[in-house]
């Protein structure tokens, strides 16, 4: 095989950052795409010049090697089951799905059909992200004890105020901004930082959307068993382009790092092997503001799955990571319900009794509705 034929299932937003990030990646096409929605189905075969099918059987019955999942958090798991059942390697878009079990049960339908899984977590493959791994890891900059982080988009108002949309939603989305982007923080932040311990929620709605959407703004403070302390800021209605941001102070120095920057990270280190000693300095990666890091994560992501099917390799980034992620979502929700802090055990009590689900019920009740106070 030369490259990896790729099925797209759901052609919307998300499908325009992946079809621009990979347009010259040789490891793999996107030769055939499904969407139960006419129209979006033929922009993507016209702008691809793909296969188009109206049935998802079909696309999975068609000559291809994997599938893209890009639908709504809800469908998730049924698509990635029905693909994996037929035999396709799956990349899938976060959030992984919007309780645990669902997660548990992609996970034993993939590997039961031996086939690869990876969920298509962009913060895990920004080159940005990657560097400041590779950083913690060689430890220029000591033990982290402290850090904060934050993504802040301006989404379309339409997003939020549309009840028909499902994006925010609880029952589709899996809930807000919690779900939707904090998912892309908590998963990053247990790669670099390790397990988390407890979390403290707020939730708050800026706008006055819909009593079936979730939070736009939320802020959770996050204990991992290290130790270390971090708080997370989330809003999907900051008036700015979107980005993220995060701060890491550690035993032997600072990092700092914002994407709206045109070189992301700034580093202050007192070890040996720091590129300067005792002063900031810029590290270079491939990077621009966005739009563009989100097409460099999607090419990143997308031909690093590819390379694994390619070269029969286990994705690094194992499904069981993103699904810690999920875990975190489900935490800060929990925490924001009980209105204290909470710790992961009191999550897995759930899991093993209730079932996750339940921690979605009552969230709008425990949200602050701030848009009174606000003039847009
Ligand atoms: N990495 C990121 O930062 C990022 C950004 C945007 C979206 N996403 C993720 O991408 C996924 C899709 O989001 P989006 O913004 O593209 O949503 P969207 O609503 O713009 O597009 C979803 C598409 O799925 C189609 N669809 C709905 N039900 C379907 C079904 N049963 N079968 C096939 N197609 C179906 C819709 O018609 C639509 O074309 C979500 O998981 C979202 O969180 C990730």
């Amino acid at each position: 095989m030369d490259y990896v034929k790729f099925g797209v299932i759901g052609c919307g937003g998300a499908w325009n950052f992946h079809r621009l990030g990979c347009k010259n990646v040789p490891q793999l096409k996107f030769t055939a795409a499904h969407d139960v929605d006419e129209k979006n189905l033929k922009r993507a075969v016209k702008f691809q010049k793909c296969e188009g099918f109206s049935k998802l059987d079909d696309l999975l019955n068609s000559d291809i090697d994997a599938v893209l999942v890009l639908v709504p958090h809800f469908l998730h798991k049924d698509i990635v089951v029905a693909a994996a059942e037929a035999g396709k390697h799956v990349l899938c878009e976060k959030p992984m799905a919007t309780t645990l079990e669902e997660c548990d049960e992609m996970i034993a339908a993939t590997n039961k059909a031996g086939v690869k899984f990876m969920i298509a977590e962009n913060h895990r493959f920004l080159p940005a992200h990657v560097t400041i791994k590779d950083m913690l890891d060689n430890g220029i900059i000591g033990d982290v004890f402290l850090g904060r982080t934050y993504e802040g988009a301006f989404c379309p108002a339409d997003e939020f105020l549309n009840p028909n949309r499902w994006n925010f939603t609880y029952d589709k989305g899996g809930g807000g901004v919690v779900a939707d982007q904090g998912v892309h923080k908590f998963t990053m932040l247990t790669w670099l930082l390790g397990e988390v311990d407890s979390a403290q929620c707020w939730l708050g709605k800026a706008l006055d959307s819909p009593p079936t959407k979730g939070e736009d703004n939320a802020i959770i403070l996050l204990r991992f068993k290290s130790g270390a302390m971090v708080t997370v800021d989330l809003s999907s209605v900051t008036v700015h382009p979107l980005t993220n941001r995060t701060e890491l102070h550690g035993t032997k120095g600072t990092i700092l790092e914002d994407h709206a920057w045109e070189k992301p990270i700034q580093v202050f280190s007192s070890h040996d092997e720091a590129k300067v000693k005792g002063e900031f300095y810029s590290i270079e990666v491939d990077h621009g503001p966005y739009p563009q890091y989100y097409t460099i994560a999607a090419r990143e992501e997308d031909s690093y799955f590819a390379n694994c099917i390619l070269n029969d390799k286990t994705p690094e980034f194992a499904p069981e990571q993103a699904r810690a992620g999920v875990a975190v979502v489900l935490l800060s929700y929990l925490s924001a319900k009980r209105g204290s802090i909470t710790h992961m055990d009191e999550l897995v009590e759930i899991y093993k009794s209730k079932g996750t689900k339940s921690v979605l019920n009552g969230l709008l009740e425990v949200t602050q509705m701030n848009y009174k106070k606000m003039k847009w």
